[in-house]
This record gives structure tokens, C-alpha cells and sequence, in this order.
């Protein structure tokens, strides 16, 4: 007879599990604990009460045996080739990525990957009712798990649940092209709280469940059903943040602060670095960026060894047809950059086509004299508060396209709109020229609010306001308080 499984206060679901697979010289297989603030913050969230995490190991086949890793239960999830294609690949990368991210490239529709998708969140929502002790606090994250929330509530009408969205919620003219927008919203609607990366994106979701769905909406709550089944269920704004005192203090070790410097050295020492870090994804602007540079390229307004411009561009999704498209496209236009700009011993574009690891990249922020963050759409961007965060001594200017969430709190930026090239250009050039003093002076005011806005207090405040969150039917909790 195979022993009870664990249950948990907390349980944690997320398409990925918070490890990577690593398998030794001998064949032996273990697991490391992925540098993510995601996992930081659930860490100091898990202190205070037991928890567990539920999600893919990031390989398709039958899945590993639960296991402990960082005082975390992790419980994978299963997923054959098939659900790796038509789930992740197909639905979650093909159909909604594109339309949550304005259209960048044309969603896909296939009601195959829709089928595999209810499939997988099925999956998964089974998954979590396994591990949630009676009473428990359900997380759920992200776009690949809508279905998520309903189907856990069926199952478990016990446990209290919230979804966050990491990524932006369309305009309702956008979300409404999905022939599944019903069973989205119905299924995010079985969760009792809603976070959302901006308030435009909390909103956007209320108006889709009011013209979508007929529901009353006031303010920030939507109103499921009436009579004496009726709950409520609120969609608030609470942007994700990063671990500022961690990746502060890796910045601050020596060994980091000496290979930025060797950096500086490896690239002739510029008078001005600049650097874009992305995933390879069409979201993040890469092209139009580099399209800007090439024209201050011509027009001698930059040039190698003088400024040199180190882009990052970290694999993914590879099998996506889009995303082959767009390394192909990037990697034609830098070739022709440093073909017509790149003098011997120095080139004009860095183009890098790697995953670093965290201690690499806090050693690329802090040699960096600018760092261009100019995507189309964004959720949030990391990069931008980690840059921040990373730069104790003050120096470096960030130029933020307004199309990102961290826009709406890094209001120190040098702002673009990464589609007026003209305009980015110039912007580019306000923040190489900038004086120092005036850019210390951004980059404290930054600085502060990232250090009193990191990922710990993002999870607290969502946790903070599912606690809060409309009372259910049958139970006698007074009305909660609006928390912003
Ligand atoms: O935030 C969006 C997101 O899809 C996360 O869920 C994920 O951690 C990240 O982007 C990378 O994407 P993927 O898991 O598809 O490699």
C-alpha cells in the first residue's frame, strides 16, 4: 500500500517547477533550485507555514516522484510529447501569448491545443487538490493555468484560491477574438481573488466578465451569481517585484564588482556600454531597438571601440514558429550591423545568444553604462528593477519603454515608445549624455522604490489581499476593507 501523501497550508501551482534538472558525469540526476525571485519570495512566504509547489519539470515523459528541495515539497505534474506541443507550445505560446500581448504576431487558433490545454489544467488542478490540506491557501500563476481556479473549486470547495498573472490582460476588443473566452473567464472566476500586474490590466479583465459575460461589476469586484449562491471576486493590481536585498548584496561582492570591471577591459574599455538582456521573445522589442541603434550607427552619433552594444539574447521557445522567425530576423540585422559598422578588434553589436547565470548578469548590470529595456508589451520587466537594483554605486541610466508595467513605477526612466524609432534614438542619446549627477540622482529615486517594493512584500500583499477577499457564501467574515 503506497503511503499518504503530504498535504500542505500553501500550495504553489505554476506551469514550471522552481528547479532545473542536472544530471551528473556519472548519469546521476539531481536538482538545482532555479535562481528566480519567483522562488525567493515563496521561500519567505513558506517560512512561516509548510508548502508546496505543484508544476512541469521542464521535460516531456512520465513525471519525477515528489520531492524536497529547498525546504519546498514539489509535486511535477506530468507531460507527455504531445501535451508539450499542443499545450505549451500550441495554446499557451501559440493562442494566448499573442492576443495577451497585443497582436505583436497573429495568434493561431486550433481547438486541438484548447482540448489539450483543458487537459493539462485538469491535470494540474488534480494535482493540487492531492496536496492541499483542508483550509488551504491555493496560489496559482500565470496564462498557461486559467482553467485552473474552476476546477480546483469544484473539487475542493475548502480551500481558498488566487491567480496572478504575470503577464498583461487584454484590452476586451483583444481577449474577446478567443473562441474559449467563456471558459477563460469562467475559469479564472473560480478563484476568490485576482491579481494583475497594472491597474489597466485588473480593469481590462472586470470590463471582459461584464460585456463578455453579462456579470455586474462594480469597481474593482465582479459579482459571479446571485441568490444563495452568490460570491464575489475582486481583480486588483499588485506588480511583481524582485529580491532587491539579495541580488543587492551579490552585486556588492567583490568578485562580481572585478568581473564587471574585466568585462569593461574584454570590450576595450568603452566610453559607453550599452546593454539589452532579453529573453528572444517578439514582445521584447529587440528589433526596433537595434533598428535605432543602426541609424545612430550611420549617422556617427555612436561608434565602436568609442560605444560598443552587448545584446543578450537568452533562447527560448525555440520550437515556435514565431520565435525561429525572430532569431533568424535579429541575427540577419546584427550580422549586417557589424558587417557595415565593426572595426578589427571591436565590434559594434555584441550579440550573444546564451543563458547566463545570476552572478554573470549582475556583473554585465553593473558594467553597464545603459541598459535598454524597449519591449512592445510587457508584463512587468524584470530586467529593468534588476538592473536597478544592482547598481549600489548609483551609476548607469535606464531607458524604459512606456509599454512595460515597471513604466508605471520606474518613472526615473529615460521613457521611449520603442515604435517612434526617431524618438527612441534620441532618447538613447539623452541617456548616454546625461551628466552623471543628474543621472545619480534617477537612479536613487529608482533605486528607493524598488528596495521598498520587492518580491517579498509582492507576496505578502497578495496573500494579504486573498485573505481579505470577499467573503463566500455560508461564511460570516464582515465585509473587507478596499486594499489598494
Ligand atoms: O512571465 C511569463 C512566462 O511565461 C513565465 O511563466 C515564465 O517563467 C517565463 O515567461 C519564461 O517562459 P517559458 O516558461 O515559456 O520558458
Amino acid at each position: 500500500m503506497s503511503a499518504p501523501t503530504q498535504t500542505f497550508d500553501l500550495v504553489i501551482a505554476a506551469n514550471r517547477l522552481p528547479v532545473d534538472r542536472v544530471v551528473g558525469p556519472d548519469g546521476d540526476v539531481s536538482w538545482r533550485t532555479s535562481p528566480g525571485g519567483l522562488v525567493t519570495a515563496m521561500e519567505s512566504v513558506m517560512r512561516s507555514r509548510e508548502g508546496a509547489w505543484v508544476g512541469w519539470a521542464g521535460e516531456s515523459g512520465d513525471a519525477p516522484e515528489p520531492f524536497v528541495q529547498s525546504d519546498m515539497y514539489l509535486r511535477p505534474v506530468a507531460m507527455s510529447e504531445e501535451d508539450v506541443a499542443h499545450y505549451y507550445e500550441g495554446c499557451s505560446n501559440g493562442t494566448l501569448w499573442p492576443i495577451y500581448h497585443d497582436v505583436i504576431v497573429p495568434a493561431t487558433f486550433h481547438r486541438f491545443w484548447f482540448t489539450a490545454y483543458e487537459r493539462v489544467n485538469r491535470r494540474f488542478a488534480e494535482a493540487i487538490c492531492e496536496v492541499a490540506a483542508e483550509g488551504a491557501t491555493v496560489w496559482v500563476h500565470d496564462y498557461q493555468l486559467q482553467l485552473v481556479p474552476a476546477m480546483v473549486r469544484e473539487l475542493r470547495p475548502d480551500v481558498r484560491i488566487g491567480w496572478f498573472n504575470h503577464i498583461p490582460f487584454p484590452p476586451v476588443e483583444l481577449f474577446a477574438q478567443l473562441p474559449w473566452r467563456r471558459a477563460l473567464l469562467e475559469g479564472l472566476l473560480g478563484a476568490d481573488y485576482l491579481g494583475f500586474q497594472r491597474v489597466a490590466d485588473a480593469q481590462n479583465f472586470v470590463r471582459a466578465c461584464r460585456q463578455l459575460l453579462g456579470l455586474p461589476t462594480k469597481g474593482d469586484t465582479i459579482s459571479v451569481s446571485r441568490g444563495a449562491n452568490a460570491r464575489r471576486v475582486r481583480a486588483s493590481a499588485v506588480p511583481i517585484s524582485i529580491d532587491f536585498v539579495g541580488l543587492q548584496e551579490l552585486a556588492r561582492m567583490p568578485e562580481t564588482q572585478a568581473r564587471a570591471k574585466e568585462i569593461r577591459e574584454s570590450l576595450g574599455n568603452p566610453d559607453t556600454l550599452l546593454l539589452g538582456i532579453d529573453r528572444l521573445d517578439y514582445t521584447k522589442g529587440i528589433g526596433h531597438r537595434i533598428k535605432a541603434y543602426g541609424e545612430l550607427l550611420e549617422e556617427g552619433k555612436v561608434a565602436p571601440p568609442r560605444e560598443i552594444f552587448v545584446q543578450v539574447a537568452t533562447p527560448s521557445r525555440e520550437r515556435v514558429a514565431a520565435y525561429r522567425d525572430l532569431r533568424q530576423e535579429i541575427e540577419g540585422e546584427v550580422g549586417r550591423l557589424n558587417g557595415d559598422h565593426s572595426v578589427i578588434g571591436s565590434a559594434a553589436v555584441q550579440y550573444l545568444h546564451h543563458a547566463y547565470p545570476r552572478d554573470e548578469m549582475a556583473a554585465l548590470y553593473l558594467a553597464a553604462d545603459v541598459l535598454l529595456v524597449t519591449p512592445l508589451r510587457d508584463g512587468m520587466n524584470l530586467v529593468a528593477k534588476e538592473y536597478v537594483t544592482c547598481r549600489h554605486d548609483e551609476g548607469g541610466a535606464l531607458v524604459l519603454s512606456e509599454f512595460t508595467g515597471a513604466f508605471h513605477e520606474l518613472h526615473q526612466a529615460f521613457v521611449c515608445n520603442p515604435h517612434d524609432i526617431e524618438g527612441l534614438k534620441q532618447t538613447i542619446m539623452r541617456a548616454i549624455e546625461t551628466p552623471d549627477k543628474d543621472k545619480r540622482r534617477l537612479m536613487r529615486a529608482m533605486r528607493r522604490r524598488v528596495a521598498d517594493h520587492d518580491v517579498q512584500r509582492w507576496a505578502h500583499r497578495f496573500l494579504e489581499n486573498l485573505s481579505h477577499a470577499p467573503e463566500r457564501p455560508g461564511t460570516s467574515k464582515a465585509q473587507h476593507e478596499d486594499r489598494p
